[in-house]
Protein backbone atom coordinates (compact mmCIF):
# COMPACT_ATOMS: atom_id res chain seq x y z
CA UNK A 1 0.00 0.00 0.00
CA UNK A 2 1.32 3.55 -1.18
CA UNK A 3 1.83 5.74 2.04
CA UNK A 4 0.33 8.94 2.47
CA UNK A 5 1.70 11.58 0.27
CA UNK A 6 4.04 14.05 2.48
CA UNK A 7 5.14 17.77 1.29
CA UNK A 8 9.18 18.26 1.37
CA UNK A 9 11.13 21.72 0.35
CA UNK A 10 13.76 20.74 -2.40
CA UNK A 11 16.28 23.07 -2.63
CA UNK A 12 17.79 22.62 -6.33
CA UNK A 13 20.86 25.03 -5.47
CA UNK A 14 23.53 26.09 -7.54
CA UNK A 15 26.37 24.87 -10.14
CA UNK A 16 25.90 20.75 -9.44
CA UNK A 17 22.98 20.89 -7.50
CA UNK A 18 19.72 21.18 -9.99
CA UNK A 19 21.25 18.00 -11.63
CA UNK A 20 22.03 15.90 -8.60
CA UNK A 21 19.22 16.71 -7.11
CA UNK A 22 17.00 15.24 -10.52
CA UNK A 23 18.53 12.05 -10.24
CA UNK A 24 17.49 12.07 -6.07
CA UNK A 25 13.74 12.70 -7.63
CA UNK A 26 13.73 10.15 -9.97
CA UNK A 27 15.59 7.54 -7.60
CA UNK A 28 12.93 8.48 -4.94
CA UNK A 29 9.99 7.95 -7.64
CA UNK A 30 11.40 4.36 -8.24
CA UNK A 31 10.82 3.75 -4.67
CA UNK A 32 7.53 4.42 -5.08
CA UNK A 33 7.59 7.00 -2.14
CA UNK A 34 4.89 9.51 -2.41
CA UNK A 35 6.73 12.79 -1.54
CA UNK A 36 5.18 16.17 -3.52
CA UNK A 37 8.64 18.44 -3.51
CA UNK A 38 8.17 21.83 -3.02
CA UNK A 39 10.56 23.09 -5.13
CA UNK A 40 12.46 26.07 -3.90
CA UNK A 41 15.33 27.74 -5.80
CA UNK A 42 17.64 29.97 -3.61
CA UNK A 43 21.63 30.88 -3.85
CA UNK A 44 23.40 32.65 -6.25
CA UNK A 45 20.95 31.76 -9.25
CA UNK A 46 18.08 33.96 -7.82
CA UNK A 47 20.12 37.20 -6.34
CA UNK A 48 19.27 39.25 -9.26
CA UNK A 49 15.74 38.77 -9.13
CA UNK A 50 15.49 38.54 -5.43
CA UNK A 51 17.97 40.43 -4.47
CA UNK A 52 18.76 37.89 -1.46
CA UNK A 53 20.24 34.35 -1.93
CA UNK A 54 17.92 33.00 0.58
CA UNK A 55 14.35 34.77 -0.40
CA UNK A 56 11.96 34.47 2.85
CA UNK A 57 9.42 32.26 0.57
CA UNK A 58 12.38 29.21 0.95
CA UNK A 59 12.01 29.48 4.90
CA UNK A 60 8.62 29.63 4.48
CA UNK A 61 8.22 26.97 2.77
CA UNK A 62 10.34 24.76 5.11
CA UNK A 63 8.96 26.25 8.40
CA UNK A 64 5.17 24.64 6.70
CA UNK A 65 7.13 21.25 5.60
CA UNK A 66 9.10 20.86 8.64
CA UNK A 67 11.68 19.02 6.01
CA UNK A 68 13.85 20.01 3.74
CA UNK A 69 16.46 18.60 1.09
CA UNK A 70 18.74 20.94 -0.32
CA UNK A 71 21.54 20.91 -3.14
CA UNK A 72 24.64 23.09 -2.64
CA UNK A 73 24.76 26.99 -2.72
CA UNK A 74 27.08 29.14 -3.99
CA UNK A 75 27.49 32.40 -1.63
CA UNK A 76 28.94 34.69 -3.45
CA UNK A 77 32.25 36.63 -2.06
CA UNK A 78 32.57 40.04 -1.75
CA UNK A 79 29.02 40.89 -2.40
CA UNK A 80 27.94 41.80 0.96
CA UNK A 81 25.66 38.58 1.46
CA UNK A 82 25.84 36.11 4.65
CA UNK A 83 26.75 32.26 4.02
CA UNK A 84 23.38 30.83 2.99
CA UNK A 85 24.12 27.65 4.93
CA UNK A 86 24.81 29.49 8.18
CA UNK A 87 21.24 32.19 7.94
CA UNK A 88 19.43 28.74 7.50
CA UNK A 89 20.91 26.98 10.66
CA UNK A 90 20.25 30.60 12.37
CA UNK A 91 16.77 31.07 11.28
CA UNK A 92 15.71 27.60 11.93
CA UNK A 93 17.87 27.17 15.16
CA UNK A 94 19.66 24.03 13.21
CA UNK A 95 21.62 23.54 16.23
CA UNK A 96 22.75 19.77 15.23
CA UNK A 97 25.22 19.24 12.09
CA UNK A 98 24.83 15.43 11.81
CA UNK A 99 27.15 13.38 9.32
CA UNK A 100 26.87 9.21 9.61
CA UNK A 101 30.05 8.27 7.87
CA UNK A 102 30.90 4.52 6.67
CA UNK A 103 32.86 3.03 4.15
CA UNK A 104 31.03 1.97 0.81
CA UNK A 105 32.81 -1.23 -0.92
CA UNK A 106 34.21 -0.19 -4.20
CA UNK A 107 35.37 3.56 -3.39
CA UNK A 108 38.73 4.87 -3.15
CA UNK A 109 40.29 5.32 0.33
CA UNK A 110 43.78 5.39 1.52
CA UNK A 111 43.68 3.40 5.07
CA UNK A 112 43.71 -0.34 5.07
CA UNK A 113 40.17 -1.45 6.74
CA UNK A 114 38.20 1.36 5.85
CA UNK A 115 34.88 -1.06 6.20
CA UNK A 116 35.55 -1.30 10.46
CA UNK A 117 34.40 2.41 10.41
CA UNK A 118 31.16 3.13 11.42
CA UNK A 119 31.15 6.68 12.81
CA UNK A 120 28.46 9.73 13.08
CA UNK A 121 29.57 13.23 13.97
CA UNK A 122 27.02 15.46 15.68
CA UNK A 123 28.41 18.91 15.48
CA UNK A 124 27.03 21.97 17.61
CA UNK A 125 26.09 24.31 14.83
CA UNK A 126 25.49 27.60 16.70
CA UNK A 127 28.17 28.73 18.75
CA UNK A 128 32.41 28.87 19.14
CA UNK A 129 34.06 30.74 17.31
CA UNK A 130 31.61 30.78 14.44
CA UNK A 131 29.41 32.88 16.13
CA UNK A 132 30.96 35.57 14.07
CA UNK A 133 32.04 37.51 17.02
CA UNK A 134 35.02 39.21 15.51
CA UNK A 135 37.30 42.29 16.08
CA UNK A 136 39.86 43.69 13.66
CA UNK A 137 43.12 44.72 14.20
CA UNK A 138 43.26 48.49 15.10
CA UNK A 139 46.15 50.38 14.71
CA UNK A 140 45.38 53.78 14.42
CA UNK A 141 41.69 53.61 15.84
CA UNK A 142 40.60 53.30 19.62
CA UNK A 143 39.67 49.82 20.61
CA UNK A 144 37.70 49.59 24.01
CA UNK A 145 38.37 45.97 23.80
CA UNK A 146 41.91 46.13 24.15
CA UNK A 147 41.38 48.76 26.86
CA UNK A 148 39.51 46.72 28.71
CA UNK A 149 41.72 43.27 28.21
CA UNK A 150 44.28 45.36 29.73
CA UNK A 151 42.64 47.39 32.59
CA UNK A 152 40.42 44.94 33.85
CA UNK A 153 42.23 41.49 32.81
CA UNK A 154 45.74 42.43 32.78
CA UNK A 155 46.58 41.72 29.08
CA UNK A 156 48.09 43.66 27.01
CA UNK A 157 47.86 43.05 23.34
CA UNK A 158 49.15 45.02 20.49
CA UNK A 159 47.04 47.04 18.13
CA UNK A 160 47.83 44.52 15.41
CA UNK A 161 45.96 41.99 17.20
CA UNK A 162 42.42 40.43 15.58
CA UNK A 163 40.15 38.44 17.92
CA UNK A 164 37.41 36.52 17.66
CA UNK A 165 35.10 35.36 20.63
CA UNK A 166 34.50 31.84 21.59
CA UNK A 167 30.86 31.63 23.17
CA UNK A 168 30.06 28.15 24.76
CA UNK A 169 27.22 27.84 26.93
CA UNK A 170 25.81 25.38 29.34
CA UNK A 171 22.67 25.34 26.91
CA UNK A 172 23.89 24.67 23.77
CA UNK A 173 26.17 22.27 25.12
CA UNK A 174 23.33 20.70 27.36
CA UNK A 175 21.08 20.43 23.79
CA UNK A 176 23.96 18.99 21.42
CA UNK A 177 25.35 16.55 23.73
CA UNK A 178 21.60 15.45 25.03
CA UNK A 179 20.54 15.22 21.14
CA UNK A 180 24.08 12.99 20.52
CA UNK A 181 22.70 10.77 23.32
CA UNK A 182 19.22 10.52 22.16
CA UNK A 183 20.32 9.93 18.83
CA UNK A 184 22.53 7.31 19.92
CA UNK A 185 19.49 5.66 21.76
CA UNK A 186 17.45 5.93 19.01
CA UNK A 187 19.11 3.86 16.69
CA UNK A 188 20.84 1.35 19.13
CA UNK A 189 24.46 2.69 19.20
CA UNK A 190 27.09 1.53 21.75
CA UNK A 191 29.25 4.33 22.99
CA UNK A 192 29.29 8.60 22.81
CA UNK A 193 32.69 10.14 22.59
CA UNK A 194 32.82 14.00 23.86
CA UNK A 195 35.98 15.91 22.30
CA UNK A 196 37.53 19.33 22.38
CA UNK A 197 40.49 20.91 24.09
CA UNK A 198 39.46 21.25 27.82
CA UNK A 199 42.92 20.85 29.14
CA UNK A 200 44.12 24.31 27.49
CA UNK A 201 40.44 26.47 27.48
CA UNK A 202 39.11 25.76 30.55
CA UNK A 203 36.25 28.30 30.86
CA UNK A 204 34.60 27.00 27.41
CA UNK A 205 36.04 23.62 25.94
CA UNK A 206 35.95 23.13 30.04
CA UNK A 207 33.09 24.08 30.37
CA UNK A 208 31.48 21.55 27.26
CA UNK A 209 33.49 18.72 28.99
CA UNK A 210 31.51 19.24 32.26
CA UNK A 211 28.22 19.40 31.10
CA UNK A 212 28.87 16.28 28.70
CA UNK A 213 30.06 14.35 31.58
CA UNK A 214 26.68 15.52 33.31
CA UNK A 215 24.17 14.80 30.86
CA UNK A 216 26.26 11.16 30.16
CA UNK A 217 24.92 10.45 33.69
CA UNK A 218 21.22 10.30 32.30
CA UNK A 219 21.79 7.46 29.80
CA UNK A 220 23.05 4.07 31.61
CA UNK A 221 22.64 1.87 28.40
CA UNK A 222 25.00 4.02 26.29
CA UNK A 223 28.54 4.05 27.37
CA UNK A 224 30.61 7.76 27.72
CA UNK A 225 33.98 8.70 27.37
CA UNK A 226 35.52 12.07 27.59
CA UNK A 227 38.95 12.33 24.48
CA UNK A 228 40.89 15.59 23.58
CA UNK A 229 40.53 16.93 20.24
CA UNK A 230 44.25 16.69 19.31
CA UNK A 231 44.69 12.87 20.68
CA UNK A 232 41.09 12.01 18.84
CA UNK A 233 42.74 13.25 15.13
CA UNK A 234 45.13 10.28 16.06
CA UNK A 235 43.14 7.74 17.36
CA UNK A 236 40.97 8.48 14.57
CA UNK A 237 43.46 7.10 11.86
CA UNK A 238 44.92 4.61 13.69
CA UNK A 239 42.13 2.73 15.28
CA UNK A 240 38.93 4.50 13.54
CA UNK A 241 36.74 1.12 14.77
CA UNK A 242 36.93 2.03 18.54
CA UNK A 243 34.69 5.13 17.77
CA UNK A 244 30.47 5.69 17.55
CA UNK A 245 28.93 9.10 18.19
CA UNK A 246 31.57 11.76 18.47
CA UNK A 247 30.01 15.20 19.81
CA UNK A 248 31.69 18.26 19.41
CA UNK A 249 32.00 21.84 19.81
CA UNK A 250 31.33 23.86 15.89
CA UNK A 251 34.75 24.62 15.42
CA UNK A 252 36.47 20.77 16.14
CA UNK A 253 33.11 19.25 14.38
CA UNK A 254 33.69 20.81 11.45
CA UNK A 255 37.25 19.46 11.01
CA UNK A 256 36.70 16.23 12.19
CA UNK A 257 33.75 15.40 10.39
CA UNK A 258 35.65 16.56 7.12
CA UNK A 259 38.54 13.97 8.31
CA UNK A 260 36.10 11.24 9.02
CA UNK A 261 34.65 11.68 5.66
CA UNK A 262 38.13 11.74 4.59
CA UNK A 263 38.91 8.07 5.64
CA UNK A 264 35.97 6.05 3.81
CA UNK A 265 36.44 8.16 0.50
CA UNK A 266 35.54 11.90 0.56
CA UNK A 267 32.96 14.40 0.62
CA UNK A 268 31.43 13.12 -2.75
CA UNK A 269 29.94 10.26 -0.79
CA UNK A 270 29.20 11.48 2.42
CA UNK A 271 25.86 12.62 3.57
CA UNK A 272 24.63 14.82 6.36
CA UNK A 273 22.03 16.67 7.90
CA UNK A 274 21.41 19.96 9.36
CA UNK A 275 18.90 19.47 12.34
CA UNK A 276 16.93 21.22 15.36
CA UNK A 277 13.69 20.18 17.63
CA UNK A 278 11.46 21.42 14.67
CA UNK A 279 12.82 21.36 11.40
CA UNK A 280 15.56 19.25 9.26
CA UNK A 281 17.74 20.40 6.44
CA UNK A 282 18.99 17.09 4.59
CA UNK A 283 21.98 17.92 2.34
CA UNK A 284 25.50 16.65 0.89
CA UNK A 285 28.55 17.84 2.45
CA UNK A 286 30.05 18.81 -0.61
CA UNK A 287 29.82 22.58 -2.37
CA UNK A 288 28.52 23.26 -5.83
CA UNK A 289 31.44 22.49 -7.82
CA UNK A 290 30.78 25.01 -9.99
CA UNK A 291 34.24 23.91 -12.60
CA UNK A 292 31.72 21.07 -13.36
CA UNK A 293 28.40 21.92 -13.55
CA UNK A 294 25.96 21.48 -16.17
CA UNK A 295 28.35 18.97 -18.17
CA UNK A 296 27.05 15.48 -16.71
CA UNK A 297 30.21 14.85 -14.61
CA UNK A 298 28.61 15.15 -10.91
CA UNK A 299 28.65 12.48 -8.36
CA UNK A 300 25.37 12.12 -6.73
CA UNK A 301 25.89 9.77 -4.16
CA UNK A 302 26.46 12.11 -1.06
CA UNK A 303 22.75 13.78 -2.44
CA UNK A 304 21.75 10.25 -2.88
CA UNK A 305 22.59 9.20 0.80
CA UNK A 306 21.43 12.55 2.34
CA UNK A 307 18.22 11.53 0.80
CA UNK A 308 18.42 8.09 2.56
CA UNK A 309 18.48 9.62 6.00
CA UNK A 310 15.54 11.57 4.92
CA UNK A 311 13.67 9.21 4.40
CA UNK A 312 15.15 6.97 7.89
CA UNK A 313 13.72 10.30 9.25
CA UNK A 314 10.56 10.27 7.98
CA UNK A 315 9.71 6.67 8.98
CA UNK A 316 10.27 5.20 4.86
CA UNK A 317 12.91 2.63 6.66
CA UNK A 318 12.15 0.35 3.81
CA UNK A 319 12.57 2.67 1.44
CA UNK A 320 15.85 3.93 2.53
CA UNK A 321 17.62 0.38 2.48
CA UNK A 322 16.50 -0.13 -0.46
CA UNK A 323 17.86 3.11 -1.65
CA UNK A 324 21.09 2.70 0.31
CA UNK A 325 21.27 -1.07 -1.06
CA UNK A 326 21.07 0.01 -4.89
CA UNK A 327 23.55 2.95 -4.28
CA UNK A 328 25.93 0.52 -2.74
CA UNK A 329 25.36 -1.74 -5.43
CA UNK A 330 26.54 0.60 -8.21
CA UNK A 331 29.84 1.60 -6.26
CA UNK A 332 30.67 -1.84 -5.63
CA UNK A 333 30.60 -2.75 -9.54
CA UNK A 334 32.27 0.45 -10.43
CA UNK A 335 31.27 -0.19 -14.01
CA UNK A 336 28.54 3.03 -13.61
CA UNK A 337 30.40 5.56 -11.90
CA UNK A 338 31.50 9.00 -12.44
CA UNK A 339 34.70 9.91 -13.16
CA UNK A 340 35.80 10.93 -9.24
CA UNK A 341 34.75 7.64 -8.39
CA UNK A 342 36.36 5.67 -11.07
CA UNK A 343 38.92 3.25 -9.56
CA UNK A 344 42.51 2.73 -10.77
CA UNK A 345 43.02 0.71 -13.64
CA UNK A 346 39.00 0.23 -14.36
CA UNK A 347 38.41 -1.33 -17.56
CA UNK A 348 34.91 0.41 -17.41
CA UNK A 349 34.85 4.14 -18.80
CA UNK A 350 33.05 6.46 -16.45
CA UNK A 351 29.52 7.55 -16.93
CA UNK A 352 27.59 10.97 -16.64
CA UNK A 353 25.19 11.85 -13.69
CA UNK A 354 22.29 10.70 -15.15
CA UNK A 355 23.58 7.47 -16.55
CA UNK A 356 24.58 6.45 -13.16
CA UNK A 357 21.15 7.20 -11.64
CA UNK A 358 20.06 5.45 -14.08
CA UNK A 359 21.99 2.32 -13.13
CA UNK A 360 20.66 3.12 -9.62
CA UNK A 361 17.13 3.38 -10.68
CA UNK A 362 17.64 -0.39 -12.54
CA UNK A 363 18.92 -1.67 -9.13
CA UNK A 364 15.94 -0.02 -7.44
CA UNK A 365 13.30 -1.93 -9.74
CA UNK A 366 15.35 -4.97 -9.63
CA UNK A 367 14.95 -5.53 -6.32
CA UNK A 368 10.91 -4.85 -6.04
P1 LIG B 1 33.30 22.05 -3.89
O1 LIG B 1 32.94 20.94 -2.96
O2 LIG B 1 32.18 22.64 -4.67
O3 LIG B 1 34.42 21.55 -4.93
C1 LIG B 1 35.72 21.08 -4.56
C2 LIG B 1 36.21 20.06 -5.64
O4 LIG B 1 35.45 18.85 -5.51
C3 LIG B 1 35.98 20.56 -7.06
O5 LIG B 1 37.03 20.12 -7.86
C4 LIG B 1 34.70 19.88 -7.49
O6 LIG B 1 34.60 19.64 -8.89
C5 LIG B 1 34.75 18.55 -6.73
N1 LIG B 1 33.40 18.07 -6.37
C6 LIG B 1 32.58 18.54 -5.39
N2 LIG B 1 31.43 17.85 -5.38
C7 LIG B 1 31.52 16.94 -6.36
C8 LIG B 1 30.62 15.94 -6.82
N3 LIG B 1 29.41 15.73 -6.28
N4 LIG B 1 31.02 15.18 -7.87
C9 LIG B 1 32.24 15.34 -8.43
N5 LIG B 1 33.14 16.26 -8.02
C10 LIG B 1 32.77 17.06 -6.99
O7 LIG B 1 34.02 23.16 -3.00
P2 LIG B 1 34.43 24.66 -3.37
O8 LIG B 1 35.00 24.71 -4.75
O9 LIG B 1 35.25 25.10 -2.23
O10 LIG B 1 33.08 25.49 -3.33
C11 LIG B 1 32.31 25.85 -4.47
C12 LIG B 1 31.06 26.59 -4.01
O11 LIG B 1 30.24 25.74 -3.21
C13 LIG B 1 31.36 27.83 -3.16
O12 LIG B 1 30.51 28.89 -3.59
C14 LIG B 1 30.98 27.41 -1.75
O13 LIG B 1 30.52 28.50 -0.98
C15 LIG B 1 29.85 26.43 -2.02
N6 LIG B 1 29.67 25.44 -0.95
C16 LIG B 1 28.39 25.14 -0.59
C17 LIG B 1 28.15 24.19 0.37
C18 LIG B 1 26.73 23.90 0.72
O14 LIG B 1 25.82 24.49 0.17
N7 LIG B 1 26.49 22.99 1.64
C19 LIG B 1 29.23 23.46 1.05
C20 LIG B 1 30.55 23.81 0.55
C21 LIG B 1 30.75 24.78 -0.40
Amino acid sequence: MRSSTKTITLIPGDGIGPEISEVVRRCISALGVAIDWDIQQAGASVIEKEKSPLPDRVLDSIRNNTIALKGPVETPVGKGFRSINVELRQKLDLYACVRPTKYYEGVRSRISNPQAIDIVVVRENTEDLYAGIEFMESCGVDNPLLDFLKEQKGVELGCDTGISIKPISVKGSERIVTFAFEYARKYKRRKVTAIDKANIMKYTDGLFMNVAAQVSRRYKDIAYEHILVDNMCMQLVQLPEKYDVLVLPNLYGDIISDLVAGLVGGLGVAPGVNMGDKFAVFEATHGSAPDIAGQDKANPTGMLLSAVLMLEHIGESMAARRLEGAVAEVLREGRHVTSDLQREASPYPSVGTSHMGDAIIERINKGK
